[in-house]
């Protein structure tokens, strides 16, 4: 049996439903499951943490020199992002620090700092790996690259819901606004934009069950695969 590791890349505009189908889809497979934009988040909230600017490329390349970013597993698999030291996985899902980790990751030197940590987990598991540039510069000899997409209204509803239920609602507007926001910065950017590799599968999941969209995507994988 060969002993080579295999990697599927999972890209995608905000809010599509990457990280939770992503995370279900490894589990399911046996694949360890590294959430990308988390280790942007990171940075966003020491930025922020610091009350930089996050468009300012020298402040914020200048703190990078501080920073220790860390990715760790507890026994459940669950991914914990660690900013030197202490344990942050639950201050970077704040709304402020989406919109930071979107500017930072804009500048090339955060991405410079980050892509190794990316890499070594993918030499290291089975990785199920989701972000905006893991087909088409982080894991470009990845086995399975997968651009999933959703329209931004979908998108925005599926946020409001989500929000509702936890029992912290959002504006509907508001909330489309800063999808289409994050998407502008995200595919305008010079340094690794969000686009789908030339080589990816397109999957629309709009309109789609959670359990649709699920089973579409492990098909996907396994097809490609080839199990
Ligand atoms: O996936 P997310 O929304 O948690 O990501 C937060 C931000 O990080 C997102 O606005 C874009 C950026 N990001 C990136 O530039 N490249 C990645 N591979 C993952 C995320």
């Amino acid at each position: 049996m060969s002993d080579k590791r295999r990697a599927v890349a999972i890209d995608g505009p905000s809010g599509a439903g990457k990280s939770t189908l992503a995370r279900a889809v490894a589990k399911e497979l046996g694949f360890r499951y590294v959430d990308t934009g988390a280790i942007y988040r990171t940075v966003g909230c020491a930025a922020h943490r610091k009350g930089l600017d996050p468009g300012d490329a020298a402040a914020i390349e200048a703190l990078l020199g501080e920073l220790q970013v860390e990715m760790t597993y507890d026994g459940e698999g669950l991914q914990h992002m660690l900013l030197n030291g202490e344990d942050v996985t639950k201050e970077i899902r704040l709304p402020e620090i989406s919109l930071y980790a979107s500017r930072v990751s804009a500048i090339p030197a955060v991405r410079a700092f980050l892509l190794e940590m990316q890499r070594e987990m993918a030499r290291k598991y089975d990785v199920i790996m989701d972000g905006r540039d893991i087909g088409t510069v982080v894991l470009p000899q990845a086995d399975v690259k997968i651009f999933l997409t959703a329209s931004p209204e979908d998108r925005a509803r599926r946020r409001y819901l989500e929000l509702q239920q936890r029992g912290t609602p959002q504006d509907y507007d508001q909330l489309l606004a800063e999808i289409r926001e994050r998407d502008y910065n995200d595919s305008h950017r010079s340094s690794a934009p969000l686009r789908p590799a030339a080589d990816s599968i397109l999957l629309d999941t709009t309109d789609n069950t959670f359990a649709q969209s699920c089973a579409l995507l492990r098909r996907t994988i396994e097809e490609r695969l080839g199990r």
